[in-house]
């Protein structure tokens, strides 16, 4: 068990009698922030002062009075208002680093009551070039994966991929009227995606120009809605000043967008071709959507073409996978559960959770949101009727106890809509979560696009990030005091790793919930909370042992003890042994950040302790193997940590 979670346990002893639910206090008790304060600290007599009545010092001496905590830690103290600090003994930390080193494990237990989790991530669309907020997606799920099955639990990672949608409707009228032939057999998945920009270009312009009339209507009324206002308004009036200014702004918005509409359309249409190819296939945006439906149908063409076309797909997002290390349980695509969706619409029917109407078949909900339509009026199934039988498969299949969706925060209302169908259904006893992330922004603010404005394709973005750290890695190497030591292949093959490393941490150590700037340099940089800055201080314990000439196994083996002398030892050894309280921070609410800061924070106690306390150079043998134990757990540590983030390290940079 960790440090925190003993430390917990023995509060819990104490506490429980007291309040009727405990938790919240218990989550009161937090490592402290600094080493003044002890290495915990419990901040839980302020709040029981409205149970208890007595003043929260008082109360902190009580509790600590009835604390068995003395085989643990130093004698409590009560500080301030009310705060007990607490200092653990030196005796247990080195023999909770003693059983650490001899453990593969580094003495992570495995949970107690572990459980069944479905991880449901990256699930692009295929035949769509994959984007920069895929890579979200697939790292941070595949981050999850290995963090609760490393902690013991039972996990299925599930990429439900988007093989059924309408990108194949398009994709088909495509290849019905615009195929280069040649071009499909030199690269089919190239010419696929070219097909389904000129439809989905050819569309979206027949929307947007459908949508013309209201967007003038609506600047008309707008119009009408500022002339209708006073337009000089007394200077005292600031109300009517500030509504005037906003129905202006509102216009000037109207107008803007109104203008960017026509000049997109005009601009299409000036390009002779596309507008001859217009011309002759007007009806394109209702062709593209009966082309879907004959493929859902079972139309033969459609189905052997869709049959002709799916492994190149999937060979080509393989490719990215193979490139960023990251594998799966399943891939279980909307296709797969076809047959299924019929059945869903009529139980969901017969047991009343759906109803008609106009037509479609609707879930309706009591806080007057949109219903969820899962049979729409034409037939066709959707988006949330694929995933409720998604759901019946993977219960009927794994029992999970959770099943966690990795997806983009912009479908929390899906989910939400999602999630109470399914209780109603009646299964209402597994965790559903929605593992929501942000958007990746440019560095202006907006959701991240290269120059050209398409979004950025995944892999340009690979071979960016890996340039860029073969820059890094190269000024490194040249500002070494003792000259270069790696050779340009050396510094490539870590810059591979390095690369990528960057681009996967980079999303991994940000709030998962937050949107964040996408930044080349930031990400690469040696310095900061980096992949790069984790790698590199790796990288430094392995050069300490090759210096060295340390044998590590017989080091790890021998009986050499661990004794805690300087402050940066004692604080380095303290931080080694919170790794499991980062890992049970990830599982208890799904984000790896917890685990990027923790690494991040041991990288600079190492840093400390590196800078003030000589290794190899130590005063007696018996300190220098010391020393050589903390350095060694510290690699391995920081190892285990990238490892469940699905980064490697180098052992050279
Ligand atoms: N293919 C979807 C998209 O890219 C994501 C699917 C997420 N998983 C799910 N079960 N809905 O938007």
């Amino acid at each position: 068990m960790s440090l925190l979670a003993e430390i917990k346990q023995r509060f819990a002893a104490v506490i429980e009698p007291l309040v009727d639910d405990a938790v919240p206090l218990l989550e009161m008790i937090r490592p402290s922030g600094d080493p003044k304060f002890g290495d915990y600290q419990a901040n839980l007599a302020m709040p029981l002062k409205a149970v208890l009545g007595k003043n929260p010092r008082e109360i902190a001496a009580d509790i600590v009075a009835q604390l068995a905590i003395d085989d643990l830690c130093e004698p409590p103290e009560v500080a301030g208002p009310g705060f007990i600090n607490l200092r653990i003994k030196d005796s247990v930390l080195v023999a909770r680093l003693e059983a650490a080193r001899r453990d593969q494990r580094l003495a992570i237990p495995r949970v107690e009551a572990p459980r069944t989790f479905v991880v449901d991530y990256s699930a692009p669309n295929v035949a769509k070039p994959m984007h920069v907020g895929h890579i979200r997606s697939t790292v941070i799920g595949d981050a999850l994966v290995r963090t609760l099955r490393f902690l013991g639990h039972s996990v299925q990672g599930d990429n439900h991929i988007g093989d059924w949608g309408t990108q194949f409707g398009m994709i088909l009228y495509g290849y019905k009227h615009f195929l280069d032939q040649p071009a499909f057999a030199a690269s089919p998945v190239a010419e696929l995606a070219r097909l389904y920009r000129v439809v989905s270009g050819m569309v979206s312009h027949v929307k947007l120009k459908q949508t013309l009339p209201q967007l003038r209507e609506k600047v008309q009324r707008q119009e009408v809605l500022v002339s209708d206002l006073p337009a000089d308004p007394p200077p005292n009036d600031k109300k009517a000043a500030k509504a005037l200014a906003k129905a202006q702004r509102q216009l000037q918005e109207l107008e803007k967008e109104l203008r960017e509409a026509e000049q997109a359309i005009e601009g299409a249409e000036s390009d002779r071709e596309f507008a001859a190819r217009l011309a002759a296939h007007a009806d394109v945006a209702r062709a593209v959507l009966a082309e879907t439906s004959m493929l859902h149908a079972g139309d033969q063409v459609n189905l052997s073409l869709w049959k002709q076309f799916l492994p190149a797909c999937l060979e080509d997002i393989d490719r990215v996978y193979r490139r960023i290390g990251v594998t799966f349980d399943h891939t279980l695509g909307e296709s797969f559960y076809h047959d299924r969706l019929a059945g869903v619409v009529d139980d969901l029917l017969a047991k009343g959770i759906a109803q008609e109407s106009d037509g479609a078949v609707c879930v309706f909900f009591d806080d007057g949101d949109v219903p969820m339509i899962v049979r729409k009026q034409d037939g066709a199934y959707l988006y949330a009727t694929t995933d409720l039988a998604t759901i019946q498969y993977r219960m009927e299949t794994w029992r999970p106890a959770a099943i966690l969706y990795v997806v983009d925060h912009r479908q929390s209302l899906h989910f939400t809509h999602l999630f109470e169908t399914a209780r109603r259904w009646g299964y209402d006893d597994v965790e559903l979560q929605h593992v929501k992330f942000g958007t990746v922004l440019g560095e202006d603010g907006r959701p991240f696009k290269t120059r050209s404005g398409d979004t950025v394709g995944l892999e340009g973005l690979l071979d960016e990030a890996i340039d860029k750290a073969l820059a890094v890695v190269s000024a490194n190497d040249e500002a070494k005091p003792t000259g270069p030591e790696l050779s340009i292949d050396e510094r490539r093959q870590i810059a591979d790793v390095v690369g990528i490393a960057a681009l996967k941490y980079a999303d991994l150590s940000h709030n998962r919930e937050s949107d964040y700037v996408f930044s080349f340099e930031k990400m690469v940089a040696m310095q900061g909370n980096t992949a790069t800055y984790m790698q590199y201080a790796y990288a430094r314990v392995r050069a300490i042992f090759r210096k060295g000439d340390v044998d590590v196994e017989q080091l790890r083996g021998g009986d050499a003890a661990v004794a805690l002398g300087a402050a940066a030892e004692r604080a380095l050894a303290l931080r080694l042994l919170q790794f499991g309280e980062a890992l049970d921070s990830v599982a208890a609410d799904y984000r790896p950040n917890h685990l990027t800061n923790y690494l991040f924070e041991l990288a600079e106690a190492f840093s400390t302790f590196y800078n003030e306390c000589p290794v190899l150079k130590a005063e007696s043998p018996a300190q220098r193997e010391s020393r050589l134990l903390l350095a060694d757990l510290t690699g391995r540590t920081i190892q285990q940590g990238l490892q469940l983030l699905g980064i490697e390290v180098v052992e050279q940079m």
